[in-house]
């Protein structure tokens, strides 16, 4: 990336940011309304620390922080920079207030975009793109936080008229062959473009088994006919960890479907609002137990993330509607190493007791979308763009 493409790219990246909060009052900014959530306003001062802490410190003659007190407020989980405010605790950081958090913002921008005026330098150019990347999972990660708090509200408001919903995808389902062979997996920047995240990589080979997989997500008309089929009330459709987590939360439905009775039909709260549930869209907000106990009740199973990333090489159709749960518990590829330093806590350290999801979301920023990226939760998650898509073995 040239060096004006860059600060092209910085720029329209920070714009997004905003855009997305531009519907959000300074009240909606605050609150979090659970520990993996956090506060708009949160989010909107980390992606700023970002590129204050990995590049203005390193890079920036004269560096003087903005205020010292946001390193520790706005570190989300860097163990090498210092101690962290609590995750859980991020909705009581009232002070800095949001117009105190937009003009930290502004200035991080201004002496950015100073220091990108100097002559390129790669390992710093590189940092500045690594924090365009990570401000875009940030506003994925707003627009799912901020569905979460709305949908504690009492009347479920929507957030904005125009806001991303995941929309009806075809009809019928074609099942996708695929050969036995080798193939190869993870980021090639010959083709793939010139970012990955370090978990993309290394490139290595995997042999995959005959499979086939679906044409299409699994849609809220299929999850209604599981639930009609006592999908969530058969134990022998689920682990034994999804079963309890089933029994716990006395779960019958995704997070967001509501009925006014039992009898009565489905809707679904998104940001839009609460909308008549629509048997074509793909269903979204559930967890990994729910995808993978759905999957085995359709006589299924869930696609290994390599069997995906196969599949999307030779054009998987309607991914981006919802990220796809698969079978593939988050490790490192063979030789993967982290990046030294800090930056090196980016992905690696979360590798266990996390699923991978592939493909992307309605909330995914454009261009964020890549073959080979590699998105992760936890198997209870359910808050985010989550769906998921059928693979069979052949
Ligand atoms: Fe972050």
């Amino acid at each position: 990336m040239t060096q004006s493409a860059l600060i092209d790219h910085f720029l329209q990246v920070r714009a997004e940011t905003l855009a997305r909060v531009a519907p959000l009052s300074a009240e909606d900014c605050q609150v979090q309304s659970m520990p993996d959530a956090s506060p708009a306003k949160w989010h909107l001062a980390h992606t700023t620390w970002f590129f204050e802490t990995f590049v203005l410190e390193r890079f920036e003659p004269g560096f003087e922080p903005h205020d010292p007190v946001f390193r520790t407020l706005f570190n989300s989980y860097y163990q090498a920079l210092g101690p962290q405010h609590p995750r859980p605790e991020r909705g009581l950081i009232t002070r800095p207030g949001l117009a105190a958090v937009l003009a930290y913002r502004t200035a991080v921008d201004r002496r950015l975009l100073a220091l990108l005026a100097h002559r390129p330098d790669s390992a710093r150019d590189a940092l500045v793109g690594l924090g365009c990347q990570h401000e875009q999972q940030h506003q994925e990660l707003i627009l799912t936080d901020v569905l979460h708090l709305l949908s504690l509200h009492p009347d479920r408001p929507g957030c904005a008229a125009e806001a991303p919903m995941p929309l009806a995808v075809a009809a019928d389902l074609q099942w996708q062959q695929h050969e036995p062979g080798w193939t190869w997996i993870g980021h090639d920047p010959t083709t793939d473009g010139n970012f990955a995240f370090d978990n993309e990589g290394p490139r290595h080979r995997v042999f995959l088994q005959p499979y086939e997989i679906a044409s299409r997500p699994v849609t809220q008309g299929e999850w209604l006919d599981f639930i009609a089929d006592g999908g969530y009330r058969r134990p022998e459709l689920w682990l034994s960890l999804g079963w309890d987590w089933v029994q716990a939360g006395r779960r019958d439905s995704p997070l967001y479907w509501q009925r006014s009775a039992s009898d009565a039909p489905w809707s679904v709260f998104g940001l839009r609002g609460v909308l008549p549930l629509d048997r074509q869209a793909p269903v979204s907000q559930i967890s990994w137990f729910e995808a993978d106990a759905h999957a085995r009740w359709a006589g299924a199973r869930l696609p290994s993330e390599f069997e995906w990333e196969h599949a999307a090489r030779s054009g998987l159709a309607q991914t981006g509607q919802v990220w796809e749960w698969t079978a593939s518990p988050y490790s490192g590829y063979p030789r993967y190493q982290p990046a030294p330093g800090a930056v090196g806590e980016y992905n690696g350290k979360f590798m266990c007791n996390q699923f991978v999801l592939r493909g992307g979301s309605v909330a995914t920023p454009a261009g964020h979308f890549r073959l080979t990226y590699r998105n992760f939760f936890p198997p209870a998650a359910q808050w985010q763009f989550s769906g998921l898509r059928l693979a069979r073995d052949v």
